[in-house]
């Protein structure tokens, strides 16, 4: 630009057309004649979204306000003058008396200006020893910190449904599957235990990632710090921050902690997925597990008959966009040079739609647990089916006859065959037909082959006996709800 002249006119600026350009940002436009194009405003501005912050910014303003007066760097006067006008701003916010404006791009902007707009040139002094890098930076976190307080405590109205009707269930049988084949039977109350189990290591992955989420990134300022007498620790504190960032480059350009929440869940949406599949399957006639009342059913415009569980497949659906989200910041975020790059306004969008959808999927899939009629009935006929005892035969085999687990499996295998010859289970082959293929076995090997015995004799620690899962009821409650 050597040598060139540059207007420093800030006044609208008259172009050939006849047309007039908006004056530049009152914010930054001290060296721009004009304002950016219509496109350049359009692809830059964030306001539309992360209005969202409105609450942490003005949190993270006071308090930045409050320290700066404290330190001596703005006046006592000046800093009240600026905690009022910001608490007043709020209010407006909250009562839906502002009006955000494109042409101030962010939410950062739009609330300084509205401040100096209150309090006059006071204003001026909040963004002393600050910048909007470390500023954003504290208020999503502040944003995410919520956004993982919240869903711990969506996800322990989970586990508290679940293991209600775990409680509830702990006595009725259903066929266990693997590959979606009867395999042994299990009770209900132990199915849903396994879920309040997986819900529980979410919860501990969202406690572990919000520890290391805070720490205090205000004060990093644009990347190298300030020449002024900041008290970090102060302003950290303030927020409930458990220490300030300690190196100003990281503090201004890492977003792992929106990368851990977003990936802390997706794996809770993989769970959700699961559980949500389930409950597609056994509302089905075919299977005829469980019936959701009217408050969680919709209708078919054309088939009368029809009662689709459309919750639940929302929630299968949704994981979707959330395991998307992840995708979509772990690729902005990838080899961006330290430290702040625009490219992290994208950070936002992904965050916040994980963040209201996930607490659609847990609040839907609690209503859903509480809602579900069972029937016990049709679990328990279906438990019976397809062989599901023939474990129970070959252990029968192992512990009465001392034969070896392979040979038991062999000779369970034979008499499988036989029976599904005759279109029979296994316990209503003859002793006969059981001696045909192994002549030692007695009469009372049907005592073991009802599949209330089968589930009652798998008291391994961790197994489906309903005398185990009243006790792992009992103690889910301990672990996750108190
Ligand atoms: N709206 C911006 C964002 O979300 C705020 C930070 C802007 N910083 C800057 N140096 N332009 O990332």
């Amino acid at each position: 630009m050597a040598g060139s002249k540059r207007t420093t006119k800030k006044t609208p600026v008259t172009k050939k057309s006849g047309t007039v350009n908006p004056p530049a940002n009152p914010m930054w436009g001290g060296q721009f004649a004009h304002a950016p194009a219509e496109i350049l405003s359009r692809i830059n501005n964030s306001i539309c979204f992360d209005q969202k912050l409105y609450r942490q910014d003005i949190q993270g303003s006071i308090a930045h306000a409050r320290m700066l007066a404290k330190q001596k760097i703005i006046t006592d006067g000046d800093a009240k003058a600026i905690v009022t006008g910001l608490k007043s701003i709020l209010a407006d916010i909250e009562a839906g008396k502002f009006t955000f404006r494109e042409a101030l791009e962010d939410i950062h902007m739009n609330i300084e200006s509205a401040l100096k707009d209150r309090i006059g040139s006071a204003a001026g002094r909040l963004h002393t020893a600050r910048s909007r890098n470390d500023q954003v930076a504290t208020d999503f976190r502040l944003y995410v910190r919520d956004a993982f307080d919240a869903l711990d405590n969506a996800l322990m109205a989970l586990q508290k449904s679940l293991i209600a009707r775990a409680d509830e269930h702990y006595n009725s049988i259903m066929p266990g599957f693997t590959h979606l084949q009867a395999a042994q039977p299990v009770t209900f109350g132990h199915h849903l235990l396994a879920y309040v189990e997986m819900f529980g290591r979410d919860r501990s992955r969202v406690q572990d990632a919000r520890k290391r989420l805070n720490e205090s990134p205000l004060g990093a300022a644009a990347l190298a710090g300030t020449s002024f007498p900041i008290d970090r620790e102060f302003t950290s504190k303030e927020l409930g921050f458990d220490r300030p960032m300690a190196n100003s480059l990281d503090a201004v350009s890492d977003r792992d902690f929106a990368l851990e929440y977003l990936s802390v869940v997706a794996i809770c949406a993989v769970h959700l997925s699961r559980l949500a599949e389930e409950m597609v399957s056994w509302s089905s006639a075919q299977f005829g597990f469980i019936r959701f009342s009217d408050a969680f059913s919709t209708g078919s415009s054309i088939m009368p008959q029809k009662r689709n569980p459309d919750a639940a497949e929302l929630v299968r659906g949704k994981s979707g966009r959330l395991f998307g989200n992840l995708v979509s910041l772990l690729t902005t975020m990838k080899a961006l040079p330290l430290a702040y790059n625009k490219d992290m306004q994208e950070d936002k969008e992904p965050v916040f739609d994980t963040a209201s959808n996930i607490m659609l999927c847990v609040q839907a899939m609690t209503g859903m647990v509480a809602d579900m009629a069972v029937s016990k009935s049709a679990m328990l006929n279906a438990a019976g089916v397809a062989y599901a005892n023939a474990t129970d035969l070959a252990d029968w085999l192992v512990r009465e006859l001392k034969m070896p687990f392979r040979d038991a499996h062999h000779i369970t295998a034979k008499l499988v065959k036989i029976a599904s010859g005759k279109s029979k289970s296994l316990e209503q082959l003859s002793l006969a037909d059981m001696q045909s293929v192994e002549s030692r076995i007695r009469k009372d090997v049907y005592s073991v082959l009802s599949v209330a015995d089968s589930v009652k004799s798998r008291k391994s620690y961790g197994g489906t006996a309903p005398d185990n899962v009243k006790k792992a009821a009992a103690n889910a409650k301990k672990r996750f709800l108190s």
